[in-house]
Parts: structure tokens; C-alpha cells; sequence
């Protein structure tokens, strides 16, 4: 198999949701180019709705005329965060420092994710919230006076961190959060590039109390988890070099193109212009014989989206590939840890299960049977994948799934082989 071409990825994900939320809240009319037009971020777009902030149909040029946090207004239904665990944590952030009450729903997978990560630190700040036991969705936030503080997040994640973040910006309150390891940082980036006072030291993020939001101007760069894929496609192939444009290449993502190239992958990474305060740059790959390698949690963070797609092509490269430090992907969109393992062996790969992570075997034998996706975006194109390697045969139950984050991933994968 032949790859060949040059793909510009849709736009980020986590900047697409972040940059429609800080239209909201910002004083005056933001313009957003690039924006992803992903079932995720039309559930940000429909909750800031509700909340009194319309937001255009997601094209490639949106305009937001945002008018300040006071501006926003109780809604009259639920929140309906779909999938969405950016838009229900980061929202529900915000809907702390609102002086009413928001209740967040979600789909099945959403409603079972850990929700007390962010109700524990908004009620220190002074919200109400109630989660559903054990710990998950419907969660209802009754908002308040915010007070500031200082939070010890027990895991890496952004969600937590950009919540918090997103509760002190609304209230006009100074935050600090430390986490055991640094988490994507778009929402510091984002609000620095704004001219709010955020500063970030080793793991420590603090902000500043800020009363003014300046609205925002930004294009939105191709988002490194969605390229990722085909990036893992051409290094899987037999010939050909594939060329990935615009790339968002900021350090707390690329942990991916990292491992691959420790793997032995033909990657360049050419950095341009930075865009709106993210590295923005060429991905290059191409065709390459990989080996197997030990991931550990350090490495964790900054690839942790893609954690399933480098144990898919761990199947494909020399040796045992260990995946350690990686209990969080229990708890995404689905248990990943499990959803992997089983679809592996499904078609005849050798995986085992760890608490933390996984062990992946690699071979050359043709791999056939069914993924179950569980309705998990990232699964269905990991496998989606391993699916276009010649030799074997995979039927995927959920296709339609990659709407959540990529909607045109099967036509830009059918686009990259060209024989
Ligand atoms: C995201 C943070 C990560 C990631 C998710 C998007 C974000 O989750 O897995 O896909 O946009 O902040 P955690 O913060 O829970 O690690």
C-alpha cells in the first residue's frame, strides 16, 4: 500500500471549545476561523446557547458577539453536553460563578465519567453542585460568589485545570492550580494571548483576577490528535510519504509523533508561525519498519488521546509494546484500556490488560473480526487504521462515531492511499 498527498486536518478540538467559550464571556464580537464543525463542539456551541450567547452556524468564519459574563442567562432546560466531556467540564466551570442554577446532562458514555474531579474544587470556590452517584452525570451547579483559591489537582487533567481556571476568570477571582503533571495548557495560552495575567511554572498555573475579557481573533490549527491517524497510516504503509499541514504543535500534544518516531517512524516536524500563541507547523511521515517500545507515565499526558492508536500500531511493530501510568483512559469516552485489549484479540493480535495500561505484541499475521467501538470516536479510527493495511479484514460496528471529533476522517483516510 501506497500513501501519498497533502491533508489539512480539521481544526483542534480543544481550542475549537475553548475559543467559543471565551467568545462568550469576552466584551465585543470575537471572530473564529477554522473552527471544527464536530458533534463536541456543537455541544458547546448549543449550551452557550442556552445560556443566553447564540452561536452561528460552525463555519469556516463565525462571528460571536459576545457582552461580558454578566450577560448570560439561566437556562430554561437542561444542558445537553451530548458526548462531551470538555464542553460538560469546562461549562460547568464557568456556570459556577453565574449567579443560577445549570443542570448538565449527557449521553450514556458521558453521564458515566467522573464528574466530582471538578465538583470538589468549584464547591471550595463556593458552588453548590450535586453529582449523580456514584459519580457522574446529571450534575447540577448552583452558582455563587466565587472565593480564590489554591487547588491540588489528584490528576493530570486539563479538564480540571481549565474548569477552575474558567470559574476564577468568570468571577474575577485569582486561582492557582497544581497538577502531578502539566495537562494541555490551551486555556493559558488562550487567555495570555487576551492579555489576562496567567502564569505557568513547572506543573502551576496561576491566574491573576481579571475584570474584562478582549475579544477574540484567531484561526484555529489542524488538531495533532486527528492528524495523528494518518500520520500512524503512512508510517504503517508500504511506500509513500504523506504531508500534514497546519498542525497544532504545541509541546503538551505532540507526545504522540514522539513515540512514533522512538519507534522508529520516518517523521519530520517543520515549526512555522505561531497561531493565536500555539506552535503551528509540517508533519511529514512516511513509510518505516517499527519496533516496539515502554511507555510510562511520564510520557501519559501528552499523548493520552492517543494512547489507543499507538497500542494499534504497536500490533504492527517488532516486539512488546507497554503502555504504563494510563489509568485515566479508563474513565474517556470509554474504558479504553478494555475496549482495546478486547478488540485486539478480537482479531487475532496478542494484548493483555494491565490496571494501568496494556501490553500489545506486534506480528506481520493478517488481523480479521469485528471492532466493537462502544461509540467511541478515537476507537473506530484507531482501528479504522489498521483496517486499510492490505492483508487485513476488520468490520467496525460504529463508523458514524468519528463525528464526535472528525467528520470526514473516512473520506481523508480513503484520500491518503493512493494504491
Ligand atoms: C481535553 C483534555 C483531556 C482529553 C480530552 C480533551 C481538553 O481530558 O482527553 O480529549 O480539551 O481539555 P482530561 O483533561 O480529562 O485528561
Amino acid at each position: 500500500m501506497k500513501v501519498g498527498g497533502t491533508i489539512r486536518v480539521p481544526g483542534d478540538k480543544s481550542i475549537s471549545h475553548r475559543a467559543l467559550m471565551l467568545a462568550a464571556l469576552a466584551d465585543g464580537a470575537s471572530r473564529i476561523r477554522d473552527i471544527l464543525p464536530s458533534a463536541d463542539v456543537h455541544s458547546t456551541a448549543r449550551v452557550l446557547g442556552a445560556l443566553g450567547v447564540p452561536v452561528p452556524p460552525l463555519s469556516t468564519d463565525v462571528t460571536i458577539a459576545g457582552r461580558g459574563a454578566r450577560s448570560l442567562t439561566a437556562p430554561a432546560a437542561d444542558l445537553d453536553c451530548g458526548n462531551s466531556g470538555t464542553t460538560t467540564r469546562l461549562l460547568a466551570g464557568l456556570a459556577a460563578a453565574l449567579p443560577f442554577t445549570s443542570r448538565f446532562v449527557g449521553d450514556a458514555s458521558l453521564s458515566r465519567r467522573p464528574m466530582r474531579r471538578i465538583a470538589d474544587p468549584l464547591r471550595a470556590m463556593g458552588a453548590i453542585v450535586d453529582v449523580t452517584p456514584p459519580d457522574g452525570l446529571p450534575m447540577t451547579v448552583r452558582g455563587g460568589h466565587l472565593h480564590s483559591i489554591e487547588w491540588r489537582s489528584e490528576t493530570a487533567s486539563a479538564q480540571v485545570k481549565s474548569a477552575i481556571l474558567l470559574a476564577g476568570l468568570t468571577a474575577g477571582v485569582g486561582v492557582t492550580v497544581h497538577e502531578p503533571a502539566r495537562s494541555r495548557d490551551h486555556t493559558e495560552r488562550m487567555l495570555a494571548a487576551l492579555g489576562v495575567d496567567v502564569e505557568t511554572r513547572g506543573a502551576s498555573v496561576r491566574l491573576a483576577p481579571a475584570d474584562h475579557l478582549a475579544p477574540l481573533r484567531m484561526r484555529v490549527p489542524a488538531d495533532p490528535s486527528s492528524a495523528a491517524f494518518l500520520c500512524a497510516l503512512a508510517a504503517l504503509a508500504h511506500e509513500g510519504e504523506l504531508v500534514l499541514e497546519d498542525v497544532c504543535l504545541n509541546p503538551t500534544r505532540t507526545g504522540f509523533y514522539a513515540a512514533l518516531a522512538r519507534m522508529g517512524a520516518n517523521l519530520t516536524l517543520d515549526e512555522a508561525e505561531p497561531q493565536g500563541g500555539e506552535p503551528v507547523g509540517t508533519v511529514v511521515a512516511r513509510a518505516s519498519p517499527l519496533t516496539a517500545i515502554a511507555l510510562g507515565r511520564d510520557d501519559v499526558p501528552s499523548m493520552i488521546d492517543e494512547l489507543p492508536l499507538i497500542a494499534c500500531v504497536a500490533a504492527r511493530a517488532a516486539g512488546i509494546t507497554s503502555i504504563r501510568g494510563a489509568e485515566e483512559l479508563r474513565v474517556k469516552e470509554s474504558d479504553r484500556i478494555a475496549t482495546v485489549v478486547s478488540n485486539l484479540r478480537a482479531l487475532g493480535a496478542n494484548a493483555d490488560e494491565l490496571p494501568d495500561g496494556m501490553c500489545i505484541e506486534g506480528s506481520t499475521r493478517p488481523l480479521r473480526g469485528r471492532v466493537t467501538t462502544r461509540g467511541d470516536h478515537r476507537i473506530a479510527m484507531a482501528f479504522g487504521v489498521l483496517r486499510a493495511l492490505p492483508g487485513n479484514a476488520i468490520d467496525i460496528d460504529d463508523t458514524a462515531c468519528v463525528a464526535v471529533s472528525y467528520p470526514g476522517f473516512w473520506d481523508d483516510l480513503a484520500r491518503a492511499v493512493v494504491s
